[in-house]
């Protein structure tokens, strides 16, 4: 009987993507997935500091688990991520049912720790590394599939040197380092030869790709290449349907990466665009080295090249400083933008951070004023567009049962969700099962505040079927 791990992740896609790499190490030791935490005998948590809540979280969680912990005789339990990082061996001294702590930079090391723990070593491995080492995984394991059937994410860089100014991910990542381009197309090969049909590149600052080395003269010798270069070669490779790539910062968009949008077929007409505020003030304040009417003006070269562009976007209310007319500004940069989904979140102060010194303090009843009036702009932003777009006919990957689905509604006739080439949720019944990873084509009958619904029009030809539901994937 093999031995059975449990990972429970917070955070970014990033996050869920290295809980991924952690499984798939796992899998390489001779575990594989328990069911949930209960007939777990490994349990990892990978935990997320982004903002004061996700941090409270992981205290929470294992004040929780000390039961767990000594339930049974030989489990363990052990922690990663950014708290992690952030934390190191602050968390052993706290928790003293904790075995085990491990850094972003040291996902590797987890089946060691996992053997050391056995041997009752309490080890925190959060050293930071500058090296390629930590790109250098095995092969996904022939029993573990991945988070989603016909979908894959796919590290390029990882790493942030920007340092907004009310932002962890700098202290929790380290320094932007980027993956050689041939490592990361021998990586799409084998995920294309094994039925992944949609790639979505994943980094810190994505579009950063390969910046550091080009001002240095030595792309060559690091292996990199131009971001819109790597998107050109990914777009090549056979099998591969559909690229994405998350989370771009908005100072990285050059000519190439304009025009890939125009040019490469693969290429998503969507965009995940962090604008984070439209008042120049706080954009200044907040460091993140473009002001309103840049951010605008790249959105209309973005729609210049792909007309059809869906942006989504995410902002933050009650920075430091914010005053009522700067938030009008964020007001009208979301109207002009027109996103068509975004997050807002209040702004919540980082340790360490340079945001932290910042004087005037947004009051937090007047910051949740303003998170639910962008919220409610947005919301609205978002129904014009789904509205809009009912009576068309799109192609859409299926993810799995809907989400909003009766309890016990199963099988034929049961309702599903996928997602369209602009990202947006759509949801439709199928008079067949139809297993995640499979393509329709729906015609879209209806906008809801949240999705569009739709009604199957076909399937195609490639999709793989199946005689039954899978159960839920990924649905986030
Ligand atoms: N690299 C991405 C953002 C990653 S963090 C970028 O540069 O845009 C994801 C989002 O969390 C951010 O876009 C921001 O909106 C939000 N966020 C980050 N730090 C925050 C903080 N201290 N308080 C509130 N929201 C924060
Ligand atoms: Fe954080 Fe700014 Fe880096 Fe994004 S670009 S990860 S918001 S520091
Ligand atoms: Fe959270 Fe770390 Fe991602 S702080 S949002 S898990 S990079």
């Amino acid at each position: 009987m093999p031995r059975r791990y449990h990972v429970r992740t917070y955070g970014c896609q990033m996050n869920l993507h290295d809980s991924e790499k952690v499984e798939n190490l796992l899998h390489h030791a001779g575990w594989r997935p328990a069911d949930g935490v209960d007939d777990a005998e490994l349990l990892l948590l990978n935990t997320c500091s982004i903002r004061e809540k996700a941090e409270h979280r992981l205290a929470s969680d294992l004040g929780v688990l000390r039961e767990w912990r000594s339930q049974a005789p030989g489990r363990v339990l052990g922690v990663g991520g950014c708290v992690a990082q952030q934390e190191g061996d602050a968390l052993l001294r706290r928790f003293p049912h904790l075995d085990f702590v491990f850094g972003t930079h040291n996902l590797r090391l987890v089946p060691e720790l996992v053997a050391a723990a056995g041997a009752g070593a309490r080890r925190a491995e959060t050293a930071e590394s500058r090296s390629q080492e930590r790109f250098d995984l095995p092969e996904r394991h022939p029993a573990f599939r991945g988070h989603s059937p016909g979908r894959a994410w796919l590290t390029v860089m990882e790493g942030c040197d920007l340092f907004c100014s009310f932002c962890i991910v700098p202290r929790t990542r380290g320094r932007e380092i980027s993956r050689p381009a041939a490592a990361i197309l021998d990586e799409a090969r084998t995920l294309a030869e094994g039925g992944v049909e949609e790639l979505t590149l994943l980094g810190q600052t994505v579009n950063a790709y390969g910046r550091h080395d080009a001002r240095r003269g030595r792309h060559e010798a690091a292996g990199s290449v131009p971001f819109a270069e790597l998107l050109a070669q990914l777009d090549a490779i056979p099998g591969v349907r559909r690229l994405r790539y998350t989370s771009p910062h908005p100072i990285f968009f050059d000519e190439g990466l304009i025009r890939a949008h125009a040019e490469l077929e693969t290429l998503q007409p969507h965009v995940h665009l962090p604008l984070q505020s439209g008042s120049d003030r706080v954009l200044e304040r907040m460091r993140r080295r473009y002001d309103g009417a840049q951010f605008l003006r790249l959105v209309e070269r973005l729609r210049a090249s792909r007309p059809d562009l869906a942006l989504t976007s995410d902002l933050i209310v009650g920075f430091p400083g914010e005053t009522r007319a700067d938030f009008s500004e964020t007001l009208r940069v979301v109207r002009e933008a027109g996103f068509v989904d975004s997050y807002a979140f209040k702004y919540s102060p980082r340790p360490g951070t340079a945001a932290t010194e910042l004087p005037d303090r947004v009051p937090a009843e007047e910051a949740q004023e303003r998170l639910e009036e962008l919220q409610t702009l947005q919301r609205a932003l978002t129904l014009a567009y789904h509205r809009r777009r009912v009576g068309e006919t799109v192609e859409v990957l299926v993810e799995g049962p809907s989400r909003k689905r009766e309890p016990g509604e199963a099988g034929a006739g049961a309702q599903l969700q996928g997602r369209d080439p602009y990202h947006r949720v759509v949801n439709f019944r199928a008079p067949r099962a139809l297993r995640p990873g499979a393509w329709v084509r729906l015609g879209l009958v209806e906008a809801t505040p949240h999705s569009l619904i739709g009604e199957l029009a076909g399937v195609q030809p490639s999709a793989p079927l199946a005689d039954e539901i899978s159960q839920p994937v990924d649905l986030s």
